[in-house]
């Protein structure tokens, strides 16, 4: 793949995986349990589903036709099909979002690297209980030396990874170490699915309880779908800006989608039979996976070494994720405003790097960045503004656009580039002109209008 140099996809297949890659990631693993597990599991995650299908499908198709068909990165992309609008500033909000995104999600991820390191010296295994894994979690969270030390080493390989140009390398690996994930992922189902606490874990995630729906559970899941799936701010228009004309589209949206889904079901099969084993509270948050996986690989044979793969490939998904969420923003400052690359990717990195020391402190190294805005915490709320609200307008706003302003058949025509038909393409029309925006716009307004209770 090339994100540097204006290319094409090498393959189909290509394109899947590096798209995957993006829409993989901490989304999946880290942020999908512990949304479920705060929202109340079963209803939560129909909610979660219905989303992707509904909302999720129809604006990543949107946004890859607007790639496909400008040929841009988000800002400059709008400029090219309705030049002399303020439709541009849709791609502007993304950057920002995108921006905001990768201040946290960097955290995370330096999180990952954290846990993969101590799984190299010894620390899982020999009957870990959740009390200690507790203390693990919270001695690495309050020591704010390590938290902004791990979160600058993730910029900074995201930063080189960047710099230097995806192709190559990234993709390669990528395309070898996703399936390796997946079926890492599956060797952990069959130990949680074998455990005393498989049941409890499962019923927890599937059996909906109805009257645990809340408005903000409405919205944050409507915010996952989008999130998992990296739609929102542009990035899947960026990566639909390399499709070359000879690759089924179709085919390939809906395989991102699967793809996805499955490995966010995935992880869900592993980490609430753990929940329970550990006897850990599903709404324990942010925290929740680091705290819980503890108790599979403990139930495992070789547990550090299990824990190490576990934690060196959700590392490599995330990087595959941040790389993404940093490119678009890097685009933006290249295509539309000149700068230079290597410019652009030091300045944003920096700047980035500055809005994630608050958050990175308020895991519990710093008590007013912890308890800042209600006790949410700082990253807690750059994650719910950008990664759940921003993303939604952002959404609706691109539903609104391709259904209303640019219009259904020129998208439809970009994504049926060599011959390939969406299938149910009128019902694609649909969702995206009625549905998605007015779906969207009504659960904001309510929210606005009700007290959000975010
Ligand atoms: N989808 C990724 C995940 O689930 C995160 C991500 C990468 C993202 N690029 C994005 C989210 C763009 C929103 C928008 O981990």
């Amino acid at each position: 793949m090339s994100i540097i140099n204006r290319g094409h996809w090498n393959s189909r297949l290509g394109f899947v995986l590096a798209a995957s890659g993006s829409a993989i990631g901490l989304g999946n693993i880290w942020r999908f349990p512990y949304t479920a597990g705060t929202y109340g599991g079963g209803a939560w995650v129909l909610m979660y589903i219905f989303f992707v299908l509904a909302i999720g499908v129809p604006v990543l198709f949107a946004e890859l036709s607007i790639g496909r068909a400008s040929r841009a990165s988000p800002v400059t992309a709008f400029k090219k099909l309705v030049p002399g609008t303020w439709w541009p500033m849709l791609g502007a909000l993304g950057v920002l979002t995108g921006f905001g995104i990768l201040s946290f999600y960097a955290i995370i991820a330096g999180l990952t690297v954290a846990y993969a390191f101590f799984a190299l010296s010894g620390r899982f295994g020999g009957g870990l209980d959740i009390a200690q894994s507790g203390v693990i979690f919270t001695d690495l969270t309050a020591n704010p030396v390590w938290m902004i030390g791990v979160t600058a080493l993730f910029l900074l390989l995201t930063a080189l990874v960047v710099r230097k140009g995806v192709g190559g390398g990234i993709e390669r690996a990528a395309t070898i170490l996703m399936p390796i994930l997946l079926i890492f992922l599956l060797v952990l189902v069959g130990r949680a699915l074998t455990l005393p606490t498989a049941g409890e874990g499962l019923s927890f995630m599937f059996t909906p309880q109805f009257d645990q729906i809340t408005f903000a559970g409405t919205v944050s899941a409507l915010g996952q779908a989008l999130f998992s799936l990296s739609l929102g701010m542009g990035a899947m228009i960026t990566y639909g800006s390399y499709v070359s004309k000879d690759v089924n589209l179709p085919l390939s949206g809906f395989s991102i989608v699967i793809c996805d889904l499955s490995i966010a079901i995935l992880a869900g099969l592993v980490i609430f039979p753990a929940i329970f084993l550990v006897q850990a509270e599903p709404t324990a948050g942010p925290g929740l996976i680091f705290v819980v996986m503890g108790g599979i690989f403990d139930a495992m044979p070789a547990s550090n070494l299990m824990a190490f793969v576990f934690y060196g490939l959700l590392s490599i998904a995330a990087l595959t994720s941040t790389i993404s969420l940093l490119e678009v923003i890097v685009a933006y400052f290249v295509d539309d405003r000149g700068w230079r690359r290597e410019k652009a990717v030091w300045i944003v990195t920096g700047g980035c790097f500055a809005l994630a020391i608050p958050s990175a402190l308020s895991l519990g190294a710093s008590e007013a960045f912890t308890q800042f805005g209600d006790g949410r915490g700082f990253l807690g709320w750059v994650d719910v503004l950008c990664g759940t609200y921003f993303l939604t307008i952002g959404a609706m706003l691109t539903s609104i656009f391709v259904g209303w302003k640019w219009g259904v058949p020129a998208a439809l025509a970009a994504i049926e580039k060599g011959g390939y038909r969406l299938p149910a393409a009128p019902l694609w029309g649909s969702l995206l002109r009625y549905i998605c925006p007015l779906a969207i716009l009504i659960l904001l307004i309510y929210g606005a209008t009700q007290g959000a209770n975010w």
